[in-house]
């Protein structure tokens, strides 16, 4: 377990990814009946983008520093504007996937944080702080994501972004989701992938679409051609997601590729993968 979120918080990926997520908590949040949120893999939770790990790579400065330096206007402002607010709100510092959760959803919502390595564990712990609505585990997502499923509420999402550090985790993600959606089908599931071999992604991407499982969609931001072993193009795939999302990231989407892209490679992909 080598891999320390710090070094990449905030980059590209981390704005893309928590955009989405954010509009998936305020559907959740529409309907008055409380929602769950399992994080699997949820990472230390608060990030000091002055500190020695953001300043060995500045990767935060291509991504949430662009839009913060020029904020979108119009449709995707608008639509940007609560991720963008739950940023703001602690100057200096960018808020992993358990913040903005615990920012963007309400009392009545509850929420399960599991991180595996002590110390990024014993950080987020300080990041939530008293919570009562959230618990924090230090354990394995995988394995806790079977116990944690089905919560007690109907509705809820699943957020699964693990550290990719051996190559297993696609096909973990494949067997959580089969057997996540035995037990929980109602929910709605968000995974992150990076593509660095592209093939690789496609033929899991084939394998994910021949599952049975309905309503899953597609969406791949890339920045760039992938230079000296940098992150460039990374990917989503939302299971079960709310019906206005593939609307929403038909505006986001053109937005993001042009405001985080570094040359006239930058592009993205919307697509259903199953209906
Ligand atoms: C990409 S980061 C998560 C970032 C976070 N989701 C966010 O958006 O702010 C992946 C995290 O998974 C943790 N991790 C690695 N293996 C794990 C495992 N088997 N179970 C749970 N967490 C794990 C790492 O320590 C790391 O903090």
């Amino acid at each position: 377990m080598n891999y320390r979120h710090a070094f990449h918080a905030g980059n590209f990926a981390d704005v893309f990814k928590h955009a989405v997520l954010a509009r998936i908590l305020l559907y959740l949040g529409n309907k008055e009946a409380p929602f769950r949120v399992i994080d699997t893999h949820a990472g230390a939770g608060r990030y000091d983008l002055a500190g020695s790990a953001a300043a060995r790579t500045n990767e935060w400065k291509d991504g949430i520093g662009r839009l913060l330096a020029d904020p979108p206007e119009g449709e995707t402002g608008e639509l940007l504007a609560p991720y963008l607010s739950v940023v703001q709100s602690d100057p200096g510092h960018y808020p992993g996937s358990p913040l903005i959760a615990l920012r963007l959803t309400r009392p009545q919502d509850r929420l399960v944080f599991c991180e595996l390595h002590p110390e990024e564990h014993a950080a987020l712990t300080v990041a939530v702080g008293h919570e009562r609505r959230a618990s924090i585990v230090e354990a394995d997502g995988w394995t806790a994501l079977k116990a944690a499923l089905p919560p007690p509420e109907r509705r809820g999402l699943v957020v699964i972004d693990p550290p990719f550090e051996d190559g297993g985790d696609f096909r973990r993600f494949e067997e959580g989701l089969q057997e996540g959606n035995r037990r929980w089908p109602s929910g709605t599931y968000f995974f992150w992938y990076p593509i660095k071999d592209a093939h690789e992604v496609e033929r899991f991407v084939k394998r994910i679409a021949r599952l049975g499982i309905p309503k899953i969609l597609r969406a791949e931001l890339t920045v760039g051609d992938l230079a000296m072993d940098r992150l460039a193009s990374c990917g989503l795939l939302l299971v079960n997601p709310p019906w206005t999302l593939e609307r929403e990231l038909e505006t986001i989407m053109p937005a993001l590729a042009r405001l985080l892209g570094n040359d006239g490679s930058a592009r993205y992909r919307l697509d259903r993968l199953t209906v």
